[in-house]
């Protein structure tokens, strides 16, 4: 059978809408579907008590203007096992988003590069400490089992052109700690940087110690050596961290997200300036107290500058730590979240490691912070033993009203 020209045209039309039907409709679809990329640092040499605290600067992520919707993290080896944190322990990740001035030179990634050189600003979030904690995202140990997903119909909004400065582009950092406990003489205190199992003296800077400072991110820098046993052979590897975004495309229907991080160091109450300390100490308890109350809290108070529904909580506790609470003005609590052990040898299941913190989705606007309402935070560590450089921090996501 003959179509002739005229029915061949015909045809091709029909093929052709139909084509351009399918496109279009892949395209909504796609727009709205949840895209996720799985990323990887460049690797991180490591050998039996070796420190690395390296910022990358300028690292892979989604492009354009986007929402978040997860980010998660976890250290694997060459082959793209996962690392057990009892081998390698993460003592913390952040990432910082950044504007850098265009046609600069990017900065190479090392661990002493301030970050106030005037071809590279600090996209922070919304606050609340002075200075530190300006990280989108960051977690420690905890990372496997710490749901990150920020719930529909809420984004973090990322990569607007226009919120960057002119002449400047968004760019992303990632600051990665890794404490290699391998063959350690005390892998616990290797991962709380104890102070007498490191080979140091001085901080970084090369500043003296406070007196009596006994431990804490002071002692367990870039390029440290933390103690091993006497006679075992060196086993260097390289590692590397993996991390997964989640993200849609922005549109109108995403509602966006701020980000505010407290710390239960913060002296905002005393001083009306966020001095956030990051890190502090748990005494262990007094002899003769009774195991079980053998519990340090820390409390401290703060506000944020608007008012919102809190979409998402967490705290960011380091091991012995029992778990944070977020109280309101009144009492209520906005949000409690408790620490998990892992209780095996897999990676995400480590004995004696804190593996995962619980996490709080509130129903959508039940739970709101007014503007300048007093908060208060308190985190709990156990005190059966003394901890060294721990911290308390609680990131929630807050859409304003
Ligand atoms: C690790 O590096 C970051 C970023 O340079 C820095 O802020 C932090 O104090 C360092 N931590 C340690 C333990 O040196
Ligand atoms: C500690 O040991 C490491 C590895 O042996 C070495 O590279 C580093 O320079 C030492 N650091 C100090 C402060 O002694």
């Amino acid at each position: 059978m003959s179509l002739g020209v005229q029915g061949f045209v015909f045809l091709l039309a029909i093929v052709l809408l139909a084509i351009c039907a399918q496109n279009s409709q892949a395209r909504v679809t796609h727009e709205n579907r949840v895209k996720s990329k799985v990323y990887l640092t460049p690797k991180i040499p490591q050998h039996p008590g070796s420190v690395s605290n390296k910022t990358y600067y300028n690292i892979e992520f989604p492009k354009g203007h986007i929402a978040i919707k997860s980010f998660n993290a976890e250290f694997v080896d060459e082959e793209g096992n996962p690392i057990s944190l009892q081998e390698t322990y993460l003592h913390h990740w952040a990432v910082v988003r950044y504007y850098q001035r265009k046609g600069n030179k990017e900065p190479k990634y090392n661990s002493n590069l301030g970050l106030h050189q005037s071809d590279l600003v600090v996209a922070r979030n919304a606050g609340v400490c002075n200075g530190g904690l300006s990280q989108f995202f960051g977690l420690g140990s905890e990372t496997r089992k710490t749901d990150t997903h920020v719930p529909d119909p809420y984004g973090i909004e990322v990569g607007n052109p226009l919120e960057a400065p002119a002449g400047y582009e968004e760019k992303w950092m990632l600051n990665v700690h890794a404490i290699d406990t391998r063959d350690a003489v005390d892998a616990m205190g290797c991962a709380e940087c104890r102070c007498s199992l490191y080979n140091v003296t001085e901080d970084k800077d090369g500043q003296p110690f406070k007196p009596n400072y006994v431990g804490g991110f002071f002692c367990c820098y870039d390029g440290t050596q933390c103690k091993v046993k006497n006679g075992v052979k060196s086993v260097k590897r390289n590692i590397y961290m993996k991390y997964t975004v989640e993200w849609v495309d922005w549109s109108d229907s995403i509602v966006p997200v701020k980000i505010y991080i407290f710390d239960v160091t913060d002296s905002w109450q005393k001083t009306r300036i966020h001095d956030c300390l990051l890190e502090y100490d748990v005494e262990q308890c007094a002899t003769g107290v009774a195991t079980n109350d053998c519990i340090s809290a820390r409390r401290s108070h703060t506000s944020i500058p608007t008012s919102g529904d809190v979409v998402y909580g967490v705290a960011h506790l380091h091991n012995g730590g029992i778990g944070s609470v977020l109280y309101g003005e009144d009492g209520r609590v906005i949000c409690s979240s408790r620490a998990i052990y892992g209780e095996g040898n897999e990676a995400g299941d480590e004995a004696g490691y804190m593996v995962g913190m619980t996490t709080c989705y509130p129903k959508p606007g039940s739970i709101k912070i007014a503007k300048d309402e007093v908060l208060t935070l308190e985190s709990s560590y156990s005190s059966k033993k003394s901890h060294i450089g721990v911290t308390g921090f609680f990131y929630i996501l807050v859409a304003e009203s």
